[in-house]
């Protein structure tokens, strides 16, 4: 099979062939139709991920059609189209992952190729308003929004939800889930281009949070948001401890803008605020994203799709966040 293989940090991926994977127990090998990028394969190209072991075959979402099952496989998974769960091992605790979890592709080879064989039981329908780009760009941002704005967000019908950083595949998912669920929201993002889209997609206003007084702004336009949904961090988290809604609730999945600067404890005992932390999800958080992206016939946002060779060019993309919308490998 043909495989993009990242050897070195700070280099571009090579196309390579390497051994089509067989399967091991309890395991299967999907052809693979379309890959999609996350942060995280750009994090590992530059050395700012933990862990990091190379070479490895990236990539950790991916959709695509069962080709091989390992012993112990129901044979019903042959031939059937499949996205793959990523989070491997989440363990027994809905609240937390267990230490055993990791996520495909780094350090088990990824689908940025043309076969990869994970177990059989990350695999799940590929929901039918669904083409194999949009199944692709799914599966890890699309739980991590889920997890991030219902499990522990616990986003309530008619709330104000503020989802910072737009331009944001998790991001994206976020505010397509929380217009769904009836929710009022706002964005905030350093493009006017990706503030308008916003717009589009159903948010009511859109703020540059490079500004100083965005947040004034935005409480004296909208009203103080409920929820607030960020994975920047950075200086910038200041103002949202200063804008949150007495009792509101703050769900951080990322740190992009780096360690938040100076917190007011003030802000944050008085007004009865939470800080919660989310990642990804669990399996039960997995399946309950797909039935309601089923329900709600959401389809990722996709920015560009290319084939696998040219992957490099999507890399380069991540650098400078220019996308809006998934970044998405076609394959075969
Ligand atoms: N914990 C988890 O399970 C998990 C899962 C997925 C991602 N993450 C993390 O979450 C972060 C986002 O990942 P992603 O793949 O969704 O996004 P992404 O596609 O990498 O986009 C990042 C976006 O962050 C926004 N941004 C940058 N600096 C900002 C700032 N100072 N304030 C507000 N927004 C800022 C930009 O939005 P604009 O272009 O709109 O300005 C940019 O487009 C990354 O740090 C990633 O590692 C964590």
């Amino acid at each position: 099979m043909k495989a993009l293989v990242l050897k070195e940090l700070k280099k571009p991926y090579e196309l390579e062939n390497r051994d089509d994977p067989v399967p091991g127990p309890g395991e299967a090998v999907v052809s693979l139709k379309a890959a999609a990028f996350n942060r995280r394969d750009y994090w590992i190209t530059q050395g700012m991920y933990p862990g990091i072991e190379l070479p490895v075959i990236p990539g950790s979402d991916g959709a695509g059609i069962v080709k091989a099952i390992g012993e112990g496989v129901d044979e019903t998974f042959l031939e059937r189209e499949v996205i793959i769960d990523p989070g491997m091992d989440w363990g027994d605790d809905e609240n937390v992952q267990s230490d055993r979890f990791h996520i495909l592709g780094m350090p088990m080879d990824g689908t940025f190729a043309e076969q990869v064989v994970v177990p059989a039981s990350q695999l799940h329908d590929k929901p039918d308003h669904l083409s194999w780009p949009e199944a692709a760009a799914l599966p890890l941002a699309g739980v991590t929004g889920y997890r991030a704005l219902f499990t522990q967000g616990k986003l309530q019908t008619g709330e104000h939800v503020l989802i910072t950083g737009i331009g944001g595949g998790v991001a994206t998912f976020a505010l397509q889930y929380a217009i769904a669920a009836g929710a009022t929201v706002t964005v905030t993002s350093s493009s006017e281009g990706k503030r308008n889209f916003a717009q589009k997609l159903g948010a009511v206003a859109g703020y540059d949070y490079r500004s100083d007084d965005w947040g004034k702004q935005l409480v004296a336009e909208h009203g103080a948001p409920d929820l607030i949904i960020d994975s920047a961090g950075g200086d910038g988290y200041r103002t949202l401890l200063e804008i949150a809604a007495p009792g509101g609730r703050i769900v951080n999945y990322g740190a992009t803008a780096g360690p938040p600067g100076k917190l007011d404890l003030f802000k944050l005992f008085w007004k009865q605020l939470q800080l919660i932390g989310s990642t990804m999800g669990s399996p039960a958080d997995f399946v309950s994203m797909l039935e309601f992206v089923k329900q709600h016939q959401i389809k990722p946002l996709i920015d560009r799709t290319v084939p696998l060779k040219d992957a490099n060019e999507n890399l380069e993309a991540m650098a400078t966040s220019e996308q809006f919308g998934k970044l998405v490998l076609e394959i075969g």
